[in-house]
C-alpha cells in the first residue's frame, strides 16, 4: 500500500516548489529544521544586503537609521504574532528572552516556579539557577502519558499550584516530545488562580497560531530562526504592559536611545553594545518568503507549509510506529503536532550520555548522512523528525529504511 497517499491529502511526493529556495548540502538528508532552521536564499540575500548597507556608512546607520529600521522590522513581526509593536523586543533567541524574564521576576525564599518534564533542558537550568540565588524552588510536574486531552494537562498544572507558585513556565511546542500544548487554556486557568504565565515558544512561529492579543500570557519568548527561517540569532520577547517597568536587561549598556528619541521601556534592550543587527532587519524578508510560498498571500503560504510539513511528519509517525511497534503518545491530529514528531525507540537503542551524540544518531549521520536528533526522555530514547518545504516523502522513506537497518544492528548487538 502507498502509505503516503493513504494518510495525506496533500502531495508530498516531491518537495514543495519553493523548497528549492534553500541551498542545503547535497547528499545530506536534513530532517532537523526544529533545532536549526536554515534560511532560504531570499532571506540570506536580505541579511547580506543589510550587512553591506551597515558597512558602507556605519556611523549613519547605527546612530540615525538603526532605531527606525528596527521599528519597521518589529512592526512586521508584531503583526504576525498579533502583538502591539510597543510590547515586543528583539532578542538574540528564546534563551536570551527567558533569561530576561528569570532575571526580572521577583522571587523570594520559599517561592515556587512551576514547570513540567516536557520542558527544554536549558530552560530548566535557567530557572534552577535563578531559584537557587534566592532559596526559591523549581517544581516539576509530570503530565499523563499518553496525553489525550487538553483538560488533563490543564488539570495537572492546576493541581500543582500552591500559594507559593509565582510563575508557570510552559512550552508552546515542546522540544523533546514535539507536542503542541494548549497554552490558551493554561493561561485562562492560571489567571483565574492569579498566577502569571511565561510561554517558551521558539518552535511556534509558523507552526501554530500565535495571537498575543488574545493568548492571555504574561511573557512570551521565541526564536525566529527555527520554522520561520529568519537568520540565526533572531528572537523576540513579548511582555505584557503590566510587567514592562519591572523588566531588567541581562546585558547592561547605555539604556537610552542612540537617536535621541524620548524614553521607552525598550531602551534598556535595543542597544546591547555594538553588534550585528542585520539578522533582525532581515526578519521581514522571512515573512515575505512565506507570502511568496502562498503566491502573494501570507496566510496561504503559512498554511501550505503547515500542510506539507505535517503530512511528512505524519508519514514518519506511521512508518516508524509500524517499524518499532511503539505508539507515539499524543493524538494523531494537527492540533497536537505540526511539522515535527518525536517517536519512541526500542530499548535496544543505547542511552545518550550527556554531552555525547547518541550512537544511533551517529550511525544515521555517518552511514546514511541523515541529520535527525535522538533524545532521552522519561528513561527512553526518542527520535525527532522535522520537515520543511524542502523535504519530501523520499526523505522519510530514506530515513525509515536507514532506521530499520540500524535498529536491526543494535538489536543483534552488531
Ligand atoms: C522548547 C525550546 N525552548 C528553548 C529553546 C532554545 O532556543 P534557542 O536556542 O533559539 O534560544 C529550544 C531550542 O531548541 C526549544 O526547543
Amino acid at each position: 500500500m502507498d502509505v503516503a497517499a493513504a494518510i495525506t491529502p496533500v502531495s508530498i511526493a516531491a518537495p514543495h516548489p519553493m523548497g528549492s529556495a534553500w541551498s542545503l548540502e547535497p547528499g545530506v538528508t536534513f530532517l532537523n529544521h526544529g533545532s536549526f532552521g536554515p534560511s532560504p536564499q531570499p532571506v540570506l540575500q536580505a541579511r547580506e544586503d543589510w550587512s553591506r548597507r551597515i558597512e558602507r556608512e556605519p556611523m549613519d546607520f547605527f546612530v540615525r537609521r538603526l532605531e527606525p529600521e528596527l521599528d519597521l522590522a518589529r512592526e512586521r513581526l508584531a503583526a504576525f504574532v498579533g502583538a502591539r509593536p510597543a510590547d515586543l523586543l528583539f532578542v538574540d533567541n528564546a534563551t536570551f528572552g527567558m533569561n530576561i524574564v528569570a532575571r526580572s521576576l521577583t522571587l523570594r525564599s520559599g517561592d515556587e516556579v512551576l514547570l513540567n518534564d516536557h520542558e527544554y533542558g536549558a530552560v530548566l537550568r535557567i530557572w534552577r539557577a535563578r531559584c537557587d540565588e534566592v532559596g526559591a524552588r523549581v517544581r516539576i510536574v509530570r503530565f499523563p502519558e499518553p496525553l489525550t486531552s487538553s483538560a488533563d494537562l490543564v488539570d495537572t498544572l492546576r493541581d500543582a499550584l500552591t500559594p507559593s507558585t509565582r510563575l508557570i513556565v510552559l512550552s508552546h511546542v515542546t522540544s523533546q516530545t514535539a507536542t503542541i500544548f494548549p497554552v490558551r487554556a493554561v493561561c485562562e486557568m492560571a489567571h483565574a488562580q492569579g498566577v502569571p504565565v511565561c510561554i517558551d515558544g521558539p518552535h511556534a512561529p509558523c507552526v501554530t497560531e500565535i495571537d498575543l492579543s488574545r493568548l492571555g500570557c504574561d511573557y512570551y519568548t521565541a526564536s525566529c530562526h527555527k520554522w520561520l527561517s529568519a537568520p540565526f540569532g533572531t528572537g523576540f520577547l513579548w511582555v505584557h504592559p503590566r510587567h514592562q517597568k519591572s523588566l531588567r536587561p541581562v546585558v547592561t549598556s547605555w539604556g537610552g536611545s542612540l537617536a535621541g528619541r524620548s524614553p521607552h521601556w525598550h531602551d534598556e534592550f535595543n542597544w546591547s553594545g555594538t553588534r550585528d543587527y542585520a539578522p533582525f532587519l532581515a526578519i521581514p524578508a522571512a515573512l515575505d518568503f512565506f507570502t511568496e510560498v502562498g503566491a502573494g498571500n501570507f496566510d496561504r503560504g503559512v498554511a501550505a507549509f503547515r500542510a506539507h510539513g505535517h503530512a511528512l511528519a505524519r508519514l514518519a509517525r506511521h512508518k516508524v510506529e509500524a517499524l518499532t511497534g511503539l505508539a507515539c503518545p499524543i493524538p494523531d491530529s494537527p492540533d497536537w503536532y505540526g511539522p515535527m514528531i518525536s517517536l519512541p525507540l526500542p530499548e535496544s537503542v543505547p542511552e545518550t550520555t550527556h554531552g555525547q551524540m547518541n550512537p544511533l544518531q551517529q550511525r544515521l549521520w555517518e552511514a546514511h548522512r541523515i541529520e535527525t536528533p535522538l533524545v532521552n526522555w522519561r528513561g527512553r530514547r526518542w527520535v525527532r523528525v522535522s520537515c520543511h518545504l524542502y523535504n519530501s516523502a523520499a526523505d522519510i522513506e530514506q530515513f525509515t529504511k536507514a532506521l530499520a537497518e540500524e535498529l536491526e544492528r543494535f538489536s543483534s548487538g552488531a
